[in-house]
């Protein structure tokens, strides 16, 4: 914790996501990030404001990384300041997004030709490059390590949190009927004197992942906005509801 007494509240704007604002606060080593109820896909061609999003994605992502950090996977979230503030540790972000899939969808499918639903043998764990301009193609570690974005251990610590957030979030969305078909992770480094660790950061949100009930195979995340399915907000009511047993 800091040690000075001010109560945390958003300072300077730093950076403008799509769904998300951060915030400088007093102290330099915290953020405050702020979810808005704005939408986007397709790397910001279709936009629309969905009522709610913010307070429900800000809910839903605290919730989840308290459930990931108490299986030992290190997190820059912290706590909740309000509906839409969430106080994390200032990370620099490792410009590497790790893709962890269960079931093949989305991208894979289309890449490979393979159909959207089917059952991977094992998790597998892909990484893009972090580039709106270049719409974040995919690459592998080695690219990551020699063009200087990550070091091997960096890459190794990644994969190594991001099968165990799969193992959580799965077992998680598996007791409430909803098959985790695959999301995405991003990484910031932590420096404390001359040690750096690499810790979760960003979001574990229905923004950033594929969530289907099974049975139906109905999808609950945001590919209901990409994909024209039906209503966003009325989609992550019910997913909030079920998560936390009452509605938002
Ligand atoms: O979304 P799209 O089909 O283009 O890409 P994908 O590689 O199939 O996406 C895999 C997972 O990562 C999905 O759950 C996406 O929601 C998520 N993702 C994301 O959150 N941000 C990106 N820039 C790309 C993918």
């Amino acid at each position: 914790m800091s040690l000075d007494p001010r109560p945390y509240s958003r300072g300077e704007l730093l950076y403008q996501g799509k769904a998300k604002q951060v915030y400088a606060t007093h102290d330099p080593a915290r953020i405050i990030i702020h979810y808005t109820d704005g939408a986007t896909a397709f790397n910001g061609i279709k936009k629309a404001d969905i009522a709610d999003k913010g307070v429900i994605n800000c809910r839903i992502s605290a919730f989840f990384m308290e459930k990931v950090a108490a299986a030992g996977v290190p997190v820059a979230f912290e706590r909740n300041l309000d509906d839409r503030d969430q106080l994390c540790l200032k990370v620099d972000i490792i410009p590497v997004e790790v893709v962890v899939r269960n079931v093949v969808a989305g991208g894979l499918a289309k890449k490979l030709g393979l159909p959207e639903g089917q059952v991977l043998s094992a998790p597998l764990v892909e990484h893009f490059y972090k580039s709106d301009s270049l719409n974040d193609p995919q690459i592998n570690e080695s690219t990551a390590v020699v063009l200087g974005w990550a070091k091997a251990w960096e890459l190794r610590a990644m994969h190594e949190h991001a099968l165990r957030v799969n193992s959580v979030l799965k077992a998680f969305w598996s007791e409430l009927n909803i098959d985790l078909v695959d999301f995405k992770l991003e990484f910031g480094r932590v420096t404390v004197g001359t040690a750096t660790a690499v810790v979760l950061a960003d979001e574990i949100t229905p923004d950033g992942s594929r969530l289907w009930e099974r049975g139906t195979g109905r999808k609950l995340d945001k590919d209901v906005f990409r994909r024209d399915l039906g209503d966003l907000s009325d989609t992550y009511r019910e997913l909030y509801t079920r998560v936390f047993g009452k509605a938002v």
